[in-house]
């Protein structure tokens, strides 16, 4: 059978990334430039600056990955870009570099979802069995969805207000830990001792979830300790947030699992990068015969390589779009 070669692009938000994939799982090359330094002194990512440096960036990111995989772009079967959700200023500067390449080349265009980006970042490493179940941890999602087949997403539960990654970095904010902040709070919970009294949030019988609470009774924890004059033990607090977070989220993923009758689990998204998430999943999936994937570290945030493994089902199925497609900012997964 022919090879398939997917050139994938990815600019949601500080990341320039370019990829080529082949047939879904073998990655041939990857770039992926990130605007974290420029970010990180402002303490979060500023949307303006995002786009200037994508505009900046791209045709030298999409020339490097061509160069890297020592390919051209006649050998390129597809086009695949993220269209949203993400930063509208950023997500066009990708969309508008996938457009001339597909229009100049003659090359199908893929618009693909960046959470379908996300989950089958898993396909890098193995191929997915459905159906299957994947937590989506990112700093704008915190979802549970069923997969019974490729591109088929069926959503049992997700946040009612912040997302996990959201209440990490606030976390970090107030405990002063320089962005980004998530794994920095996830490094110093593996220094400290679960001691502070933190509630376990949205903790019933639904497969939704609720971190506001929890960032919440941090912040106020924090102030209050400040006011008093007492000192804040940061890797404790950090320790017990992390804990609860761990706790809710495997806990609801375990229970999925076991009502819909699955035995495959993925992670997906920037939290998926989580120490103590991978380390509490890992227990619990052994305990329950569960086979569990996580994407590759470096894989975990944003980058183009997922968003080629996830293009080149889109394109088997057919999902091609013209050159009217536009960029969302927010777009159900479907
Ligand atoms: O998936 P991603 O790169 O961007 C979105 O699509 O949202 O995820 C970024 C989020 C940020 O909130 C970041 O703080 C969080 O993932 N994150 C982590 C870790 N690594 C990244 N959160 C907790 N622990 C980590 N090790
Ligand atoms: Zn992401």
């Amino acid at each position: 059978m022919k090879d398939t070669y997917i050139l994938a692009i990815e600019s949601s938000c500080d990341e320039t990334s370019v990829s080529i994939n082949k047939n879904g799982r073998e990655e041939i090359a990857t770039v992926v430039l990130t605007q974290m330094d420029i970010h990180a002194q402002f303490g979060g990512v500023v949307p303006e600056v995002a786009s200037r440096h994508h505009i900046e960036n791209i045709t030298m990111v999409i020339e490097e990955c061509l160069t890297k995989a020592n390919m051209t772009m006649e050998e390129i079967d597809a086009v695949a870009v993220t269209y949203g959700p993400g930063l509208i200023g950023s997500l066009l500067i990708g969309l508008q570099a996938a457009k001339t390449l597909a229009y100049i080349y003659h090359k199908p265009l893929i618009p693909v979802h960046h959470i379908a980006g996300h989950i089958y970042a898993n396909a890098l490493v193995e191929s997915m069995k459905f159906p299957l179940i994947a937590l989506v941890v990112s700093g704008g999602h915190t979802e549970l969805i069923y997969m019974k087949e490729d591109y088929s997403f069926e959503k049992i539960g997700g946040t009612l207000d912040d997302a996990v990654g959201e209440a990490y970095d606030k976390v970090a904010r107030v405990i002063e830990l320089p962005y980004p902040g998530g794994p920095r709070v996830d490094q110093l919970a593996h220094e400290g001792e679960d001691t502070y009294h933190l509630p376990i949030p949205l903790d019933d019988e639904s497969y939704d979830f609720s971190f506001s609470g929890l960032k919440s009774a941090v912040i106020n924890l924090a102030h209050n300790e400040k006011q008093r004059g007492n000192e804040l033990n940061k890797a404790n607090l950090a320790t017990s947030f992390q804990n609860r977070v761990v706790e809710v989220l495997t806990k609801k993923t375990m229970r999925a699992l076991e009502e819909y009758n699955v035995d495959h689990l993925i992670v997906a998204g920037g939290v998926a990068a989580n120490k103590g998430l991978r380390e509490k999943l890992t227990e619990l999936c052994e305990e329950k015969n569960i086979h569990l994937t996580f994407p590759p570290m470096k894989y975990c945030t944003d980058n183009a390589a997922m968003i080629g493994a996830a293009g080149y089902y889109a394109y088997k199925l057919g999902r091609v779009a013209d050159l009217t497609l536009n960029s969302k900012a927010n777009d159900k997964l479907q």
